[in-house]
């Protein structure tokens, strides 16, 4: 590697980094062009990854990079570690993936900062174990305030997005935590933080750096652990854009173009999707990231009571009879939802919406934004069980159409269908749109218990007049489907 660059040093000058940097930068570009779109996301990452081979190989050979152990060793690791995790991990638990490793970017950011920072704190060590006493550059203001910029955001995103693991994970209640004085709380932790942070840019004093951190570390917790699990998706995008911002400061720091370059697109592409994911949700952005949405855990209980009750009066249908009103049916929607994920039973729907259509049924996917755990889940499983894209419709695509819809097969989804967000002003999930499943002339619920969603409320959906239950793994019924309905062509 160091014979490699000792050859190519004399043509690398500041123009040349400067010109790969961009090539890097329009490539990354490209991939989060690419990734707007199922049939183009593959491309996209093609280029990203791309983008990203080009930018690390570049910078090794920067001629700052002057020891290759410390890099590689960690890198191997790093690797070691990554690569299993990811070729194992379900797609249901990406989003959790997503979470940690935007709290790695954010602990990054700070160890960066504290590296660009720490080393010009007085004892030295010298090789004799001498303490001396040494000499304390001044770093600019600038320089000061960059190291602060991307500390603190870098800090809030760690534990920030630590939490938001824990919660999409299981090992926290994913219900929101909130006690009186909270906000307050909050608001005289970031001002304390600022304090801290504006004493350190002015006298780059050591001991603020570190009560800075400490109160940006702690506001990254206090600020995420009152958000609600249906809120959740906007706060995974938004710790996305967070991390994007702290890597574009790290990058200030450093002098590092292609850093600013790629942070900044992550910032701006997070932000925009919290933006989009807000107004799929009809939420305001501001009062998520303050906000406390959700169920509390007596609501929660309160309602597996009440659907204890209620459970009564819920139709249930055996798939035989579903079988029979959707191939007889003139239209059929299918609505997907975290059950699919689950069960993962796509592909099975997909045979099922094939033989509906050689049958002349037409038959679609209605797609909500936040159907699963993550943006765009329903459709990277649709797209992995090839369902072609002009059957895929989206929430604002197909909502006029349910009224005219003979047959909605509503598979593992439940908040996204909960007629309560339109028309319950009490319900936690009020203000969110939903797909109009319910407008259809009827509709089957494919679930296996009486079990709440995400949100953990109930869903009156389940009791109309029109809705029957199927209970049964998503995958078993979708396969009971495409079996009883391939019996009765023959
Ligand atoms: P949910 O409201 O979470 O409901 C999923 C339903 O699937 C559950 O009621 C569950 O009922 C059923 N289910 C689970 N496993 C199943 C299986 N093997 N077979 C059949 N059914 C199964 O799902 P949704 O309607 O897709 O809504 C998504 C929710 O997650 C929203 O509240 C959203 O805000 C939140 N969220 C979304 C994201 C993103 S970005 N999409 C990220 C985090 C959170 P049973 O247990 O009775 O089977």
């Amino acid at each position: 590697m160091t014979e490699l660059k000792n050859m190519i040093a004399p043509y690398l000058t500041g123009d040349v980094f400067a010109l790969v940097y961009l090539v890097a930068g329009v490539l990354f570009i490209l991939g989060l062009k690419g990734l707007s779109h199922p049939s183009t996301a593959r491309r996209g990452n093609n280029f990203a990854m791309l983008g990203m081979f080009i930018a690390i190989a570049v910078t090794l050979l920067h001629p700052s990079v002057t020891d290759y152990m410390w890099i590689f060793v960690p890198m191997a690791l790093g690797a070691l570690i990554g690569v299993p995790l990811a070729l194992k991990i379900n797609m249901t638990a990406m989003p959790q993936l997503v979470a940690i490793l935007h709290s790695f970017v954010g602990l990054a950011a700070v160890l960066v900062a504290g590296g660009m920072f720490l080393p010009y704190t007085p004892q030295l060590i010298d090789a004799h174990g001498i303490v001396n006493e040494g000499v304390i550059p001044q770093l600019s203001m600038s320089t000061l305030f960059e190291i602060f910029m991307g500390a603190w955001i870098g800090a809030i995103t760690f534990t920030g997005s630590i939490v938001a693991f824990g919660k999409l994970n299981g090992n926290f209640r994913s219900a929101p935590i909130t006690f009186k004085g909270q906000h307050l709380l909050n608001l005289v932790i970031f001002l304390v933080m600022l304090g801290a942070g504006g004493y350190f840019v002015m006298f780059q004093s050591t001991e603020a750096f570190v009560v800075m951190c400490a109160l940006a570390f702690l506001l990254g917790f206090t600020l995420i652990i009152p958000i609600g699990g249906a809120d959740m998706p906007v706060i995974v995008s938004m710790l996305n854009s967070y991390s994007g911002w702290a890597a574009a400061a790290t990058g200030f720091t450093l002098g590092n173009m292609q850093l600013i370059i790629a942070g900044a697109l992550i910032g701006s592409s997070g932000a925009i999707l919290s933006y989009i994911m807000c107004k799929a949700m009809n939420r305001s952005f501001i009062s998520v990231v303050l906000g406390g949405f959700g169920a509390s855990d007596d609501e929660i209980e309160m309602a597996a009571k009440q659907a204890a009750v209620a459970e009564k009066g819920v139709k249930s249908a055996a798939v035989e009879d579903a079988a029979y009103m959707l191939e007889n049916a003139e239209s059929v929607v299918i609505v997907p939802g975290y059950g699919m994920a689950v069960a993962q039973a796509q592909h099975a729907l997909k045979e099922v919406t094939e033989i509906l259509e050689e049958k002349g049924v037409k038959t679609r996917f209605a797609i909500h934004p936040v159907a699963g755990r993550m943006p765009g889940h329903m459709n990277v499983l649709l797209a992995e069980a090839d369902v072609p894209y002009d059957r895929v419709e989206e929430m604002d695509e197909i909502n006029n159409e349910f009224s005219q819809t003979d047959v909605v097969l509503v598979v593992g989804a439940n908040d996204v269908v909960n007629p309560d967000a339109k028309e319950d002003p009490s319900s936690p999930l009020y203000g969110m749109p939903i797909l109009d499943a319910y407008k259809a002339k009827m509709v089957y619920v494919v679930k296996r218990s009486m079990n709440s969603g995400y949100a953990g409320v109930e869903n009156t959906l389940f009791y109309m007049d029109n809705t029957y239950m199927i209970f049964g793994d998503a995958k078993e019924v979708a396969e009971g489907l495409s079996g009883t309905l391939k019996g009765a062509s023959h």
